[in-house]
């Protein structure tokens, strides 16, 4: 985009894991810029640095070097509580694994996020209800989410995501754990709520035929991010 903000950008930034005494550079020089309403496929092998990246862009995990904007502001320009606004605020993350509160139900689990980021019930219940209602689940908003099947439970940590109107979702291979039917359902609804809400999104993907139907797809060559 021209004379806009990036959603997420990414400025030659690495990263280095030092396990059992050596060091394995994931990240080298990653450069990647993210415009409001782009869907971007993140693909490559297990090991590749998929999640290294999406926890780097998602403020979870500090860079050795680079610098990580979201919506403009600089994640490292300021202090945790800096990072845990943009956090709550700016970003949301879907996991392969839904991570739901047990002891909820689907529309709590949507409307906690918003109490904790200071919004009243009542507005957090209304923003909940729309938000169960455009992943297909308004039917199913009293039920915990050991009484939900995996595509619904998906469908849900994917409202939750979207609680607090984040302008970058991160979705971390969020259709591995489902049989390909399923996960192919629940990636048109997250393809379709991207397109209808201008969100940016960073989806890490094995799944070529997902990667195909969003705007274009990057992988990590070396520890740098290279369009596919
Ligand atoms: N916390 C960590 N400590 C040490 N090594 C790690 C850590 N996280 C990831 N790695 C290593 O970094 C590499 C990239 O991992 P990851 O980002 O999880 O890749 P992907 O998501 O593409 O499978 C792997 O070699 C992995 O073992
Ligand atoms: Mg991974």
């Amino acid at each position: 985009m021209i004379g806009g903000t990036a959603a997420l950008n990414l400025t030659d930034v690495s990263k280095s894991y030092v396990d059992a005494g050596r060091r394995i550079e994931v990240l080298i020089g990653a450069n990647l810029k993210i415009s409001p309403g782009e869907m971007v496929a993140l693909v490559g092998p297990s090991g590749a640095g998929k999640s290294t990246l999406l926890h780097v862009a998602g403020l979870l995990d500090k860079p050795d070097q680079g610098a990580v904007e979201v919506g403009g502001v600089s994640g490292y320009g300021g202090g945790e509580k800096l990072r845990t606004r943009l956090r709550r605020h700016a970003i949301g993350f879907v996991y392969q694994f839904h991570y739901l509160l047990p002891e909820f139900t689907a529309l709590e689990n949507i409307i906690i996020p918003q109490r904790v980021a200071g919004l009243d019930y009542a507005t957090a219940q209304e923003r909940a209800r729309e938000l169960i209602a455009m992943v297909g689940l308004a039917d199913r908003e009293t039920h915990r989410p050991a009484q939900l099947s995996g595509g619904e439970q998906q469908r849900v940590a994917i409202a939750r995501a979207l609680a607090n109107a984040p302008l970058l979702l991160l979705a971390d291979e969020p259709t591995g754990n489902l049989d390909p039917g399923t996960a192919d359902a629940v990636f048109t609804v997250l393809r379709r709520i991207v397109s209808e809400t201008g969100l940016a999104a960073l989806v890490a993907t094995h799944n070529l035929d997902m990667a195909s139907v969003m705007d274009r797809s990057v992988t990590l060559d070396n520890g740098a991010v290279v369009a596919v």
